[in-house]
């Protein structure tokens, strides 16, 4: 059976969104595994969505814990929220502390892709303050590295690092993911694909 691969993201606006299409697209130009597309559970009220202007949510399963033990693979994509995680993330992170007594998690693949509304705003370190969850549940940290020409182009701006795939939102949210951040959206899910099917020995 092909490896599966869970892309699950958070997204208030819906640049993460727009990045994990790619990142899907990626995930099977590649081929061999399995690709299901997850968002976490929202904890803000429906009176703050609106009061925010959030988008609509995606017509995607929420995830669940026990599902996500069932992956090879997990790519984790989420707006920056000072750094770190936004806290509806954590807050299911959190409650994944029964996969971490089983060690349910270990050895496998995950990476991570985000958004962040400024240039400077935290790209880098929204990232790399992620990485503990993966260290502890023992899973297999996958970056991009600069392989993707779109991570050196200094012609236009260019979110994502060596890191994962990043987009830069503005604001007011009214920047979309550009050409080239969606191309390295993509090649990260066309590299992960590669990298997990290595890990399952396909
Ligand atoms: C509480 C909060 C903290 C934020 N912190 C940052 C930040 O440190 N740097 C930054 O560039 N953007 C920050 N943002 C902006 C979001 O990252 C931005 O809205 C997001 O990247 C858009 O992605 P989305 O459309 O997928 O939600 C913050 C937003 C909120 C609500």
């Amino acid at each position: 059976m092909a490896p599966k691969v869970f892309v699950i993201t958070y997204s208030v606006y819906g640049h993460v969104n727009k990045l994990a299409s790619s990142v899907v697209k990626g995930l099977q130009k590649t081929g061999g595994v399995q690709v299901s597309q997850f968002q976490f559970p929202e904890t803000l009220n429906s009176t703050i969505l609106k009061a925010i202007h959030a988008a609509p949510k995606p017509d995607i399963p929420e995830i669940t814990v026990d599902k996500l033990a069932e992956a090879d693979g997990i790519l984790f994509g989420f707006p920056t929220r000072y750094g770190n995680a936004p806290a509806q993330v954590r807050a299911f992170l959190d409650s994944t502390g029964g996969l971490f007594a089983k060690a349910s998690l270990y050895g496998k693949a995950g990476g991570v892709f985000f958004s962040t509304a400024s240039q400077h705003g935290g790209q880098e370190v929204t990232a790399s303050s992620f990485m503990s969850n993966l260290v502890h549940q023992g899973m297999v940290y996958v970056p991009i590295g600069y392989k993707s020409p779109h991570l050196s182009d200094l012609s236009e701006i260019v979110g994502g690092s060596a890191w994962g795939a990043g987009t830069i939102a503005a604001n007011d949210g009214s920047r979309q993911p550009s050409e080239k951040e969606l191309a390295i959206a993509e090649f990260q899910g066309e590299e992960f694909a590669k990298v997990v099917k290595k890990l399952a020995g396909k």
